[in-house]
């Protein structure tokens, strides 16, 4: 008996006649390579907000990016940035605002869509809410190089499809025996469920220089010992008190502490995503993603004898 995932199959999105006159006109017009970066971990804390924040803080410099806040229960990004938003993407899902009324330019130089804080699951949404978000974030299409999405802790059905739907799976891991655990259990559900197999490991509040290649290497040996994944070392982030003071002045190390030694590897982080190829043709789209993101239900297993 051999069992397997047909998600891909089960799970595409029942085509509307909406949603087909969007993607025949206006989406294909406005079509461009998209680098759609999740930075995700799995256990809480690792410090997935503040290398969203940090990553799109240094990659402004270069490229025109919008962060979005995929957490969707306690959103964040927001406070790490000093800013007040009064609308979020629940309002563009829910069609009472359009996208431009909801984003948010950070002073950093870069935009932000606030997270549907409390928002329902991505899962639930109807067909009109999965053509809000289609039409958001098509007419970002023009305006971004670059979307780094902040996810939540934990494996909830949002932290998968943002991940599922991005280009680039970023796992911040520490070393914390918690960490490793959930990063690996994260790692796990994404590729036999999401048909993710490629995620690229950021060693993060790491104490010496070296010490994050080799937590990774520790990591990598676990994982693809029992997962048919490919992990890639992103880099390591030192454990640096200017993060922590710059979250209290809520401003991104990068930009309060530019010297600082987070700062440095936020900014080597940030050159070498610039580098990390975008799917050519219209797997680089943002299309793609959003198709996706609203892949409806959950992973099916399917008994083959
Ligand atoms: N490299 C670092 N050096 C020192 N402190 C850090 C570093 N990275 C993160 N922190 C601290 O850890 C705390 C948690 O970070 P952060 O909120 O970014 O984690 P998270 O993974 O987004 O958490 P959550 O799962 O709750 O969303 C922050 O207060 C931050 O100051
Ligand atoms: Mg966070």
């Amino acid at each position: 008996m051999k069992i397997f995932c047909d998600d891909v199959l089960e799970n595409l999105p029942m085509p509307t006649p909406e949603l087909s006159l969007i993607n025949n006109a206006k989406l294909k017009a406005l079509a461009q390579p998209v680098q759609v970066i999740a930075v995700t971990g799995g256990k809480g804390g690792v410090g997935k907000t503040s290398v969203s924040v940090n990553l799109a803080t240094a990659l402004a410099a270069r490229k025109r990016v919008v962060l979005l806040d995929g957490d969707l229960g306690l959103a964040n990004a927001d406070v790490f940035l000093g800013l007040s938003p009064r609308y979020t993407l629940a309002h563009v899902i829910s069609g009472e605002r359009t996208l431009d009324e909801v984003l948010i330019e950070a002073p950093q130089g870069f935009q932000v869509v606030p997270a549907a804080s409390g928002a329902a699951d991505l899962a639930c949404m109807g067909a009109a809410e999965h053509l809000g978000l289609v039409r958001a974030f098509s007419s970002l299409a023009a305006q971004v190089e670059v979307l780094i999405i902040d996810t939540a802790a934990g494996i909830a059905h949002a932290v998968l499809q943002f991940a599922q739907a991005a280009q680039q799976v970023l796992v911040v891991i520490c070393d914390e025996p918690a960490s490793l655990t959930d990063g690996y259990a994260l790692i796990k559900v994404l590729s036999r469920n999401h048909g993710v197999g490629r995620f690229r490991v950021l060693a993060n509040r790491v104490r010496s220089p070296g010490a994050g290649r080799e937590l990774f290497e520790r990591f990598e040996r676990v994982t693809t010992r029992f997962l048919d994944v490919v992990l890639e070392f992103a880099g390591e982030i030192p454990d640096d008190e200017y993060v922590q003071r710059s979250v209290r002045e809520q401003r991104p190390v990068c930009d309060a502490y530019p010297a600082s030694s987070a700062a440095r590897a936020f900014k080597k982080l940030a050159e070498a995503a610039d580098t990390w190829p975008v799917p050519p043709g219209p797997r680089g789209n943002i299309e793609f993603f959003v198709e996706r993101l609203v892949q409806r239900g959950p992973a099916k297993l399917a008994v083959v004898p």
